[in-house]
């Protein structure tokens, strides 16, 4: 079992797509472990996205993720990682295959619905980031 962060961000959030998103997830094999909403601030943004500080959308990115809440996730199952990366799809969604997540739902490159940790080295870093040993089951 292999575990992951997923993160439903505020633009899902705030069209009431969440439970469709968990639902799909669930669907895929995923099991929750910990779940919350929290409403980051700019500086909470630019903390979780820091390896994207150098890149020339990193303040309308995290503009938009402390625009609202969003809805961070600690779920597992066997090849969690890669998994949950191909049930999202391609971060741009006019690229995403059809079937996907942000297929389905995301606006655009930036507010494309779902995050999902890239590695297990970023996993390690994102699930601490939003839940402490007390706050999942694993
Ligand atoms: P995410 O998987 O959360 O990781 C970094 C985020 O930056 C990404 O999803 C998008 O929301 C955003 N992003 C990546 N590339 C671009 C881009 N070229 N323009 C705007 N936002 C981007």
């Amino acid at each position: 079992m292999e575990q992951t962060l997923t993160i439903i961000k505020p633009d899902a959030v705030g069209r009431h797509l969440a439970g469709n998103i968990i639902a799909r997830l669930e669907a895929e094999g995923f099991e929750l472990l910990g779940m919350k909403m929290v409403y980051m601030s700019k500086q909470d943004a630019e903390r979780f996205y820091n390896v994207h500080r150098e890149r020339p959308f990193f303040n309308d990115l995290t503009m938009f993720m402390s625009s609202g809440p969003c809805i961070p996730i600690v779920m597992q199952r066997d090849n969690a990682i890669d998994k949950l990366r191909e049930v999202m799809g391609a971060t741009n969604p006019s690229e995403a295959a059809e079937g996907t997540i942000r297929k389905e739902y995301a606006l655009d490159i930036e507010k494309n619905s779902i995050h999902g940790s890239d590695s297990p080295e970023s996993a390690a870093i994102e699930i601490p980031f939003f839940f402490n040993g007390l706050e999942f089951c694993a």
